[in-house]
């Protein structure tokens, strides 16, 4: 199998790591989580997300984060938009990216966004039009690419027809979302075997949550299958506030642990970034979910 020679590594942590957090993260503090996982390298940091307050208290403060950005040449900072008010939101703050998320199951759709598969590609279909007006590139979301918390099983099928739909849209990317992180790597490959029938592989992303350990068995299942982009949380923050017990992202630190050993470039600065996830945790009052950053954090006190 040939590797690829780079990867690249969608930073989640600000916006899928922190909306679960039961208390308010101040915005300063998001900011400057923000402007670390920068200066470790990462070049895509998801910001924010434009969602309604009442649902997701802890995106409250979308406009002051993107508003207050320090943003570096060459990174982009994407934010979430679920309609059009969210997208002229993003748009007055200053985003440059959005990126609109669906579901491949109905039930996770209704919980989620408040409305069918359907209503949903109607509502992102002029989020996307405005978006090319402003020169905003879009990427695109399917959430339950493996499973789903409320109906169970997803049909590859039913994956691919959403991610079909985003990609004719307009979406640049689909993230392919194993949003209660279920999936093993077979059933991945299967998955993306379905989706890349109608999307072009270098189009997908994959965005594996690590709840039952198997992430990145699933990042390396999905190299093998031709993708190079993946979502990952510094120090595993996260969860979903619409997937009840699914646990965060699979960890920044430990992506990129895994693409150095396998001499795959990602431009990410180990150090710096471990670094960054000590701040935060240390913010949070916790230790990093990551296994790498535990390792890189013990090894330095012991020096
Ligand atoms: P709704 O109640 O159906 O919306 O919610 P509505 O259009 O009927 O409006 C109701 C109220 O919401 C109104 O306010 C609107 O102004 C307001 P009121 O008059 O009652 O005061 N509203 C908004 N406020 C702020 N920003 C907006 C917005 N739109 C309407 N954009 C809605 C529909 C989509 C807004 C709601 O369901 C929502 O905000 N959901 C948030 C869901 C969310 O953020 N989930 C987590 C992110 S997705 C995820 O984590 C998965 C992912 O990581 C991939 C994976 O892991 O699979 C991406
Ligand atoms: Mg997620």
């Amino acid at each position: 199998m040939q590797l690829p020679k780079h990867a690249r590594i969608v930073e989640v942590g600000p916006r899928d790591g922190l909306q679960n957090e039961p208390q308010l993260v101040p915005a300063a503090v998001k900011i400057e989580l923000i402007d670390r996982l920068g200066a470790a390298g990462l070049k895509t940091i998801e910001a924010t997300a434009f969602v309604s307050p009442k649902w997701v208290p802890q995106m409250g403060d979308s406009s002051e984060v993107m508003a207050g950005l320090h943003r570096r040449p060459g990174v982009s900072y994407p934010a979430l938009v679920p309609n059009m008010q969210g997208f002229e939101q993003a748009l007055a703050a200053g985003a440059q990216e959005v990126a609109v998320f669906g579901a491949a199951s109905e039930a996770f759709s209704q919980k989620n966004i408040n409305c069918s598969i359907a209503e949903s590609l109607a509502r992102f279909r002029p989020v996307v039009e405005a978006a090319r007006q402003h020169n905003i590139r879009v990427r695109g979301y399917v959430s339950c690419v493996l499973g789903c918390p409320y109906q169970g099983e997803v049909q590859p099928a039913a994956v691919a027809e959403v991610a079909a739909r985003l990609l004719e849209m307009g979406c640049y990317e689909i993230s392919l979302g194993d949003t209660i992180g279920v999936g093993t790597p077979a059933a991945a490959q299967r998955m993306l075997d379905e989706v890349a029938l109608r999307v072009p592989v270098e189009c997908l992303a994959g965005h594996y949550h690590d709840t039952y350990g198997m992430a990145l068995a699933n990042i390396y299942a999905s190299i093998e299958m031709g993708v190079a982009v993946f979502d990952a949380s510094v120090a595993g923050l996260g969860g979903c506030p619409y997937a009840a017990g699914a646990s965060g992202n699979v960890a920044t630190e430990d992506v990129v642990y895994l693409m150095n050993g396998l001499g795959i470039e990602t431009g990410v600065d180990l150090d710096r970034l471990v670094d960054a996830g000590a701040w935060i945790c240390a913010e949070l009052g916790r230790e990093p979910a990551s296994k790498v950053a535990r390792a890189v954090l013990s090894k330095r006190r012991k020096q």
